[in-house]
């Protein structure tokens, strides 16, 4: 571990104290010593220790009291208490209080240690889990889109990603199949690599070496044993992308890989132990192509066992303004220029067009808005009555409407009290509109 959290100790008296910073150092556990709570507090607020041993009785802020402050501050933080003689019901009480462990006094220094170690177990698993929860909540955040469709594929990511189970991604080009793709392995809570392999940019010469390796010559020019990319997948994500351009003859051997979870090395009989999930993308209906015979219909049915079916973004345009917002400040960000905005004329045209490039394209139009330049899509035929005032405040309504609704869960209630609209008045609007309330929860 990189610069490794010190264990806080508080003793009042010297030598006790010195013994058991001796004892810990000697074990190679890092310590800190402090003669009351208070200072050991003033410390906590800057440094956070991976636990803290205290003596429960102390001038000033006793042991119990210390465990409350430490708990008020971070409810997981193991502390170890070492109580005196005739402390017991105090120290009962404490660990009701959610102490992690109580040493009576005297104790033999292996007696501290133990204690200790087994407590920076604890705290390291507690920091792992946490740190687990929070690369789970990012990979899937990442993936933007309000739209009831794009929540569908979050929902589908978060409830697949953790079993482990091999998954198919579908989709136009530019939709976010490699976004998925690295949000379920993010969200797999896998310690492996994510490996990304495009099957239609290799040479057919190459895929096969590049997935299964090879040993040293195995074929001419294989000088020496390469491992392939679905060894070194091992413990991760393979992604296979645009799976449908894998050649035939490779189709059958990852068929085999996928059933019988091994592989040889080109070259090789040996047979090694795959423990990787895959994840495959195709642009096209894989379905389709099996039945034209192009794509194996055996590995079809293995693949296509759990998919996700990514809309085209012409399919949820109500995301348009919010993938549009992000990719704006990203860009901003990126060119380090002032974010722009856009006018109720940019919306209505980008909410006409048909967007075959998808979000990729999307993000390339707020690229080019970030640096000035014209989007470049065609300006949309659009009666001069869409710019009255009384559109634009219209469609504006609209979108408020909407925004709250979705802050508030798609809760009428909530929306009409957070709009400060009576509940009638929001009825009507909803109408007026043609918004789902529905959408929104
Ligand atoms: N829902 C989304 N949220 C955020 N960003 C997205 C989303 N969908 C796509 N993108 C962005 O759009 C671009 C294209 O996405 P990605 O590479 O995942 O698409 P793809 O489906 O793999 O495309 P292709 O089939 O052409 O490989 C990327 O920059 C990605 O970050
Ligand atoms: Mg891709």
């Amino acid at each position: 571990m990189a610069l490794e959290a010190p264990v806080f100790l508080v003793e009042d008296d010297a030598a006790v104290r010195k013994g058991c910073e001796q004892a810990l150092s000697l074990a190679d556990i890092p310590v800190r010593g402090f003669g009351d709570g208070e200072v050991m507090l003033a410390a906590f607020a800057s440094t956070s220790p991976a636990l803290v041993v205290s003596d429960v009785r102390l001038p000033g802020l006793d042991g119990l009291a210390l465990l409350r402050r430490l708990h008020d501050c971070d409810r997981e933080l193991p502390v170890l208490l070492m109580t005196g003689h005739g402390d017991v019901a105090m120290a009962v009480e404490a660990m009701r209080e959610g102490a992690y462990d109580f040493i009576e006094k005297p104790f033999p220094s292996e007696r501290l240690v133990a204690a200790v170690r087994s407590a920076l177990e604890r705290r390291a698993l507690i920091l792992e889990n946490r740190e687990l929860k929070a690369r789970l909540g990012d990979g899937i955040a990442r993936i933007i889109g309000q739209s009831a469709a794009m929540q569908n594929v979050r929902r589908l990511v978060a409830n697949l990603a953790p079993t482990g189970v091999d998954i198919l991604i579908n989709g136009e080009t530019g939709c976010g199949k490699e976004v998925v793709a690295r949000a379920i392995h993010e969200a797999s809570g896998q310690r492996g690599p994510f490996v990304a392999i495009n099957c239609g940019a290799l040479p057919e010469s190459v895929v096969e070496s590049e997935l299964f390796g090879h040993e040293a010559g195995a074929f001419t020019g294989a000088g020496r044993r390469r491992i392939g990319r679905i060894e070194h997948a091992s413990g991760g994500t393979l992604f296979l992308d645009e799976i449908e351009s894998m050649p035939l003859n490779l189709q059958v051997k990852l068929l085999r890989v996928l059933q019988e979870r091994c592989l040889e090395r080109l070259g090789s009989n040996q047979s090694i132990a795959v423990d990787c999930r895959l994840v495959a993308a195709s642009k096209v209906d894989l379905k389709a192509l099996s039945d034209a015979g192009q794509f194996r219909a055996d590995l079809y049915y293995r693949l296509g066992v759990v998919s996700i079916d990514l809309p085209a973004l012409r399919d949820h345009r109500e995301d348009i303004p919010l993938l549009m917002a992000h990719f704006l400040q990203e860009a901003a960000q990126r060119y380090q220029r002032p974010l722009v905005s856009w006018t109720p004329a940019d919306l209505l045209r980008w909410g006409a067009h048909d967007w075959p490039g998808n979000v990729r394209e999307l993000k390339n139009v707020a690229e080019r808005c970030a640096l000035g330049l014209p989007d470049a899509l065609f300006p949309v035929d659009t009666p001069a009555s869409s710019f009255s005032l009384a559109a634009c405040v219209d469609r504006a309504e609209k979108q408020i409407i909407e925004e709250a609704l979705r802050q508030c869960k798609g809760n009428v209630a909530d929306t009409a009290e957070s709009l400060q609209t009576p509940k009638k008045t929001l009825y009507d609007k909803l109408t007026r509109h043609g918004i789902v309330v529905e959408r929104f929860r």
